[in-house]
Formats: structure tokens, C-alpha cells, sequence
């Protein structure tokens, strides 16, 4: 499909506009960054695998009746979405205590929580994504306090969603991000899941070894990220041909 111009690029993903109005085409680069970019690679099919675990996650949640943004993947490393505006907040949900969490507040990383604890950062790199309370966003007009009713309840249910499919397939779900964007029909407004959901946005732990198969495994230099990620591709049932671990065989 021929996309058109560049709208934006950030440092996962670069997006264009799409073939109707209202779309966006959203390509998924292989670059990893962490620490504000401080840290940088490029990770041979990340984008790929990316693609391929965003379009399972906004699925599944659409098929449960949770609004997304996706419409359709095109190819291997770009997929349709519905163009919204982004509300200027990372939404992050914790199950288990871990990464800066941990280091705030001095509980040891993997520590259950009582309850699923949401926190919100404005998202801002000049700033570093600062944690912000509801306060700041009523009082500077990020979100109304409409919204931010909406926003806890999809990101409840998106942590209900992907923790019990993260469970099936004998993962634990620590905690993970999302970012929620408006659309407008007519005279209406809804806000729906955006961006993607994938292991550069998430926390998420094998159950029985405790192995890291998300971006801690490259924020960490814990081995090879493609590989986590290919696992969680692998598990789900949605591993691509010819990315992940497999080598070329040999045959006589
Ligand atoms: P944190 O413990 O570093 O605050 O991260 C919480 C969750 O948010 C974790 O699942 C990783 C994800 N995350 C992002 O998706 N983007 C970011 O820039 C950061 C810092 C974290
Ligand atoms: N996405 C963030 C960055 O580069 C940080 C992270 O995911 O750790 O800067």
C-alpha cells in the first residue's frame, strides 16, 4: 500500500499518513533505545516482532470490547490505524513491583502489590516523562476528569486482558504502558488504546524461570533481545516466519 508523507518519528516507530483520511500508517523500526535514549541499538526484526504482538494485543482487546486504534496490519513491519489524538500521558499499570517503582519507593523488584497500582507520566523526553498525579493533569488540562475516569477503566481492562493471556502461556504480567488517544465522530469524542503494546512496553517475567522477555533484557544487557521477544512471539502462537532464533538448516 503507498503510504504518504511522513507525519512523525519517533524512536520505535515512524508514522505516515494513510490512504484515507483519518488513517495513519504506523511502521515499526528495529531501533531500541532506553534511558531517554541515552542508550541505543539497532535489534535485527524487533520491528518486526513488534508489528506482528501490537496487532495480537489491539486484536484481542477489540474482540473483548476494548477500543483500540488498530484497523489492520499491511505487512511485516507496518499496520493501519485510526489517526487520534494522543493524550500527552504514559498510562502504567503494575502488578509486581519493579524498575522505577522499585527504586522510589525501595520495594524489591518482583514484590505482588495489593492491587493493580496505576501511575501516570507526562510525556515529555525533555523532561524525562515525569510521574504525575491526577492533579497536575486536571489542573493543566491534559485530560478531564471524564477521561481520566475512561482512562483508569481501559487500563484495568487492558491489564485484566493481557495479564490472563500472559498467564496461558506461563508468563507473569509486571507492569506495562499504554498511551490512550481521542477520536472524534462528529460531534463526539471517545478515546480508545493507542501507539502499541508490545515487549518494548511491557514487563513480562516466565513464570516458572523468572527469564526477562521484554526490554529489560536490553535496558539490562541480559542477552539477546530478538530472542526474548521471539519467545513471546513463539508462545502466543504468532512467530512470523524466518525472524526470531531459528538458523538456516542445512539439507543434503
Ligand atoms: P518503569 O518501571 O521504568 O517506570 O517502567 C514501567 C513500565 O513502562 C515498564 O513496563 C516499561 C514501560 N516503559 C515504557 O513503555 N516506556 C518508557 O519510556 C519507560 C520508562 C517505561
Ligand atoms: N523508551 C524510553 C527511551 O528511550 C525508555 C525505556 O523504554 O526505557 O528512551
Amino acid at each position: 500500500m503507498a503510504r504518504g508523507k511522513k507525519i512523525y518519528e519517533g524512536k520505535a516507530k515512524i508514522l505516515f499518513e494513510g490512504p484515507e483520511p483519518g488513517t495513519i500508517v504506523q511502521y515499526f523500526k528495529d531501533d531500541a533505545t532506553a534511558f531517554n535514549a541515552e542508550k541505543k541499538d539497532v535489534i535485527d526484526g524487533k520491528g518486526v516482532l513488534n508489528n506482528r504482538l501490537s496487532e495480537y494485543f489491539m486484536t484481542g482487546l477489540g474482540q473483548i470490547g476494548v477500543p483500540t486504534h488498530f484497523m489492520k496490519r499491511l505487512n511485516m513491519r507496518e499496520q493501519l490505524v485510526r489517526n487520534c489524538e494522543i493524550i500527552p500521558l504514559e498510562v502504567i499499570v503494575r502488578n509486581f513491583a519493579a524498575g522505577s517503582m522499585s527504586k522510589r519507593l525501595g520495594i524489591e523488584e518482583g514484590t505482588q502489590l495489593p492491587r493493580p497500582i496505576v501511575e501516570y507520566c507526562f510525556k515529555d523526553d525533555s523532561l524525562g516523562d515525569p510521574l504525575v498525579s491526577e492533579e497536575h493533569i486536571a489542573a493543566f488540562g491534559w485530560a478531564s476528569q471524564q477521561d481520566m475516569d475512561d482512562i483508569l477503566g481501559l487500563a484495568l481492562r487492558v491489564n485484566d486482558y493481557l495479564s490472563g493471556v500472559m498467564y496461558g502461556v506461563g508468563i507473569r504480567l509486571v507492569d506495562f504502558k499504554i498511551e490512550i488517544g481521542r477520536v472524534y465522530e462528529g460531534d463526539f469524542q471517545r478515546l480508545v488504546v493507542a501507539d502499541e503494546i508490545s515487549p518494548d512496553s511491557c514487563r513480562l517475567w516466565d513464570i516458572e524461570t523468572g527469564r526477562k522477555l521484554d526490554k529489560d533484557v536490553f535496558r539490562r544487557d541480559l542477552g539477546n533481545l530478538t530472542d526474548a521477544y521471539a519467545e513471546v512471539a513463539r508462545r502466543l502462537g504468532v512467530m512470523p516466519k524466518g525472524t526470531g532464533p531459528q538458523k538456516p538448516t542445512l539439507v543434503n
